[in-house]
């Protein structure tokens, strides 16, 4: 299992800090997480903060937007070169495309479900996807518990990647720790985005090692 924890838990006050840490405990991926207040109600950071980050990390971006105007988050976010930046299905009408224009800039472009959406959804769009990233918590905030409907979900995604596109990694995102990871990586889970298990525990590399399983 890779582990990409979450800077959404991280003390902003000591952001640099935070950020190395997690990269010297054994991350993977650093996962940012881009909030409008219009797509999900909360609001989080923009290109300043994120290229600070992008400063500060040894491990490659896995920046998850959560915004209403995909394009032109990704034109913002894409000179910063992450390894992957992921939007909602639900919140774009040429989810096709706007694959295409990530590729086109060499990002890995993934789409992310919310805990209601199929994954038949993707069924049209997986064989041109670096990365599917599944909700298990409702977008917005850290720190909420895990739905465990996800795991079902992850399986019948994991049974269609198999067969339409078998390099396209799973990830899952919101509530995961320690006791749910197993249940995750059954179900053909290749990432877990953690964000308060990894920063509310005392050592931040035991976070990280107990999830890589
Ligand atoms: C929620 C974010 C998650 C969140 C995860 O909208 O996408 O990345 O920060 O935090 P935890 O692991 O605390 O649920
Ligand atoms: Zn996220």
């Amino acid at each position: 299992m890779k582990v990409a924890p979450s800077v959404l838990s991280a003390d902003f006050g000591n952001l640099q800090r935070d950020v190395e840490a997690i990269c010297e405990a054994g991350c993977d991926f650093v996962h940012v997480d881009v909030m409008d207040g219009h797509f999900v109600p909360n609001l989080t950071i923009g290109p300043v903060v994120v290229s600070a980050i992008a400063k500060s990390a040894t491990k490659p971006l896995d920046i998850h937007l959560m915004v209403e105007n995909n394009t032109f988050f990704v034109d913002l976010f894409a000179p910063l070169k992450p390894e992957y930046i992921s939007f909602h299905i639900e919140e774009e009408k040429h989810p096709h495309r706007l694959i295409q224009k990530i590729r086109s800039l060499g990002i890995k472009p993934a789409i992310v479900l919310n805990p209601h959406t199929p994954p038949e959804a993707l069924e049209y769009l997986l064989r041109d996807l670096d990365m599917v990233l599944l909700m298990s918590v409702n977008p917005g905030f850290g720190g909420q518990s895990f739905i465990d409907s996800v795991v079902l979900k992850a399986k019948k995604l994991s049974a269609m990647r198999d067969k339409i596109n078998p390099n396209c990694l799973i990830e899952v995102d919101g509530g995961v720790s320690d006791k749910n990871v197993h249940l995750l990586k059954e179900a053909g889970v290749d990432i877990v985005v953690a964000g308060s298990y990894v920063f509310n525990h005392t050592n931040k590399k035991e976070a990280i090692e107990s999830l890589k399983i």
